[in-house]
């Protein structure tokens, strides 16, 4: 995203519009007549996406209220949501993780849990996506980039799986890693940013029923390009705290530090909510372009989550604590 060189000003629609898209109408009408098929149908059945030949269904997702709350915005097309990536540790390029992250293999997988916790310990990927059901969200998604997508995430609640390890009062906050390994990804060769990759939530945030942790999206596994197997999406936040291919998750008493942050503390604050209002120190934030459309569209407070998030910065000077 971020590397300073470049404004958000500079950048043509063509770059931020994949190149197939923008430059090609059929593929377009077909995107616009894909996304309404979804808008028609009502609801978003994973079953109906036309998914055929890509990764490994999952099964047993169930629709959840925040599905049903999303009927209305039209999905970003599979290719794009696949091929139009930020995950750095496989480069800098808008396509560098559908490109280098073809041999990166996600299983086994292990997530260590530790700090302020009752249940601390190395849990596998099964240990701990299995004992939940999965649920299906149609989420925005908007990156501080000023682009954004409608991504149908199938995932569980954040809230469910912290509530399993059983945080202690004394856990304020949430850190989260993702793998560091540079023999596996190719781009933490390069010193982009301090790796791992680190981000935080506070812990009200935490169990905001909104934050969740995906392991797919349109019915299927997650790729490897959008964080595989498991990483985290918080739809009100600007997308770089939708940490990839967790590994690590500390309840921690005090702010932990995030890779962003670290990098700029001017620019990329903890909270990252996202806020029209408050321009990024190089470019507006107040308009996004939505992959697959020609025309900017307003950006909206917590990216229209407000009703389910808002209450929990009441009292805090959102200039403060961007
Ligand atoms: N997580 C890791 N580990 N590394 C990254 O570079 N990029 C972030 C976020 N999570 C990133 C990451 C940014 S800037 C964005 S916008 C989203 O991932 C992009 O998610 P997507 O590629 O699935 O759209």
């Amino acid at each position: 995203m971020l590397i300073k060189m470049t404004k958000a000003s500079d950048i043509k629609s063509s770059e931020i519009t994949p190149k197939a898209i923008f430059d090609d109408r059929r593929q377009f009408l077909k995107t616009a007549a894909f996304s309404g098929l979804g808008f028609a149908a009502g609801s978003i059945a994973p079953s109906s996406f036309a998914n055929e030949g890509r990764g490994k269904k999952l099964i047993g997702i169930e629709p959840s209220k925040w599905t049903q709350k999303s009927v209305g915005e039209k999905l970003t097309d599979y290719e794009s949501v696949t091929s139009y990536n930020n995950f750095y540790e496989f480069g800098t390029g808008k396509q560098d993780p559908l490109t280098y992250s073809k041999d990166f293999s996600p299983k086994p997988w292990t997530v260590v849990v530790d700090g302020e916790v009752e249940n601390p310990g190395t849990y596998s990927y099964e240990d701990l996506v299995n004992p939940h059901t999965l649920e299906d969200r149609v989420y925005r998604f908007r990156c501080v980039e000023a682009w954004s997508m409608v991504v149908p995430w199938v995932g569980i609640g954040l809230a469910d799986m912290c509530k399993r390890f059983g945080p202690k009062n004394d856990a304020k906050y949430v850190a989260f890693e993702t793998l560091h390994d540079p023999d596996r990804m190719y781009g933490q060769r390069s010193r982009v940013l301090e790796w791992p990759y680190r981000e935080g939530l506070r812990m009200d945030e935490v169990m905001n029923p909104l934050s969740f942790m995906a392991v797919g999206l349109y019915g299927e596994e997650l790729p490897n390009q959008n964080g595989a197997p498991i990483r985290l999406v918080t739809p009100w936040k600007y997308g770089f705290k939708s940490i990839k291919s967790i590994v690590r998750i500390s309840f921690t008493k005090t702010q932990p530090p995030t890779s962003w942050n670290m990098s700029g503390p001017r620019e990329y604050g903890f909270y990252s909510n996202v806020n029209p209002e408050k321009s990024h120190p190089r470019w507006s934030q107040a308009k996004e372009r939505r992959i697959g459309e020609f025309l900017k569209r307003p950006s909206l407070m917590y990216n229209g989550y407000g009703e389910e998030v808002a209450s929990m910065y009441v009292g805090m000077d959102l200039n403060k604590f961007y």
